[in-house]
């Protein structure tokens, strides 16, 4: 059964590790998750974008394919599927549709409109039992081929969004989804600092999590950070495994063209990335 995310990040902070989001695209992806978290007994967020769900169909398909795996890989440690930037009515739809934590990202409006917007989904999701995340500071990715950097989060405007009742937030530290340019400074540990200390026990949200260095990642949990988004990192896992299975023609020996034999590598390049950072962020035997 799916939980919402509210406990296991609350725990994450106290024993001071992370939990893991992985976003998810496919069958391949959320099994291959699934499967590792389990192995691992390890708390788990699957992460949906507003793309990604229409992608897969929509988002009651994805609900019912998540149930099902549940129940006949029969998962038992903490599941949470978690709608990644929403917009206002993305999140209603998923909270209708059977999500079980939504993120709310107001971050592109000014902070009173994000204020209003928040408080209005903290209370919808609360009522049905959801965890949410709110987002202070955009966080910057590749755009157009143009890679942002991340901006840094003003700290009153976290403590202004955390005292709303949402239950985790991601602020801005510098952090950028994709893979970070040449000359990218870092993580602003500053920022993060300044805003742990403003919102007291709030669960953070460090997304971005692709090509953040090892030291970073360690240094970010120990400062807050109960959550960190990975999604590039495993697109990237699952694109070489597949080339690779090409470009040897296994696709054109015996059945090779069969999707269950083609997109099998890529299927264990996910469960590898997943196993590499679950031990990285600390979770594994937490569940
Ligand atoms: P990456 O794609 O950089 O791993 O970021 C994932 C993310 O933050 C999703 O919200």
């Amino acid at each position: 059964m799916l939980v919402s995310a509210t406990e296991m990040l609350k725990k994450a902070k106290a024993g001071h590790y992370a939990v893991g989001q992985f976003n998810i695209n496919n069958l391949e992806w959320t099994k291959s998750i699934l499967l590792t978290a389990q192995e691992l007994n390890s708390p788990v967020i699957l992460g949906v974008s507003e793309g990604a769900g229409k992608y897969m169909g929509g988002y009651h398909a994805v609900v019912g394919m998540v149930n099902g795996l549940l129940q006949d890989l029969n998962i038992t440690v903490p599941v949470a599927l978690h709608l990644d930037h929403g917009s206002f009515e993305g999140c209603y739809k998923c909270i209708e549709a059977g999500f079980s934590s939504i993120m709310f990202d107001g971050s592109h409006y000014a902070i009173d409109e994000n204020v209003a917007k928040t408080t209005e989904l903290v209370k919808a999701a609360h009522d049905k039992g959801l965890s949410i995340e709110a987002e202070v500071g955009s966080i910057g990715g590749e755009e157009d081929g143009v890679v942002g950097m991340g901006e840094c989060a003003d700290p009153n405007e976290c403590k202004a969004i955390a005292d709303l009742g949402i239950d985790f937030l991601a602020a801005g530290i510098g952090n950028i989804h994709g893979k970070y340019p040449e000359n990218w400074k870092g993580l602003s540990f500053e920022t993060l600092d300044a805003v742990q200390q403003k919102t007291g026990d709030m669960p953070l949200v460090l997304h971005g999590g692709t090509g953040i260095p090892a030291d970073m990642i360690k240094k970010a949990i120990s400062l807050g950070v109960a959550k960190i988004n990975v999604n590039t990192e495993c697109q990237l896992a699952f694109a070489a495994a597949t080339r690779k299975y090409v470009e040897e023609g296994k696709d054109l020996q015996g059945k090779g063209f069969d999707p269950r034999k083609l997109l099998a590598p890529g299927a264990e390049a996910i469960k590898a990335t997943v196993k590499e950072k679950m031990e990285l962020f600390g979770s594994v035997g937490q569940a």
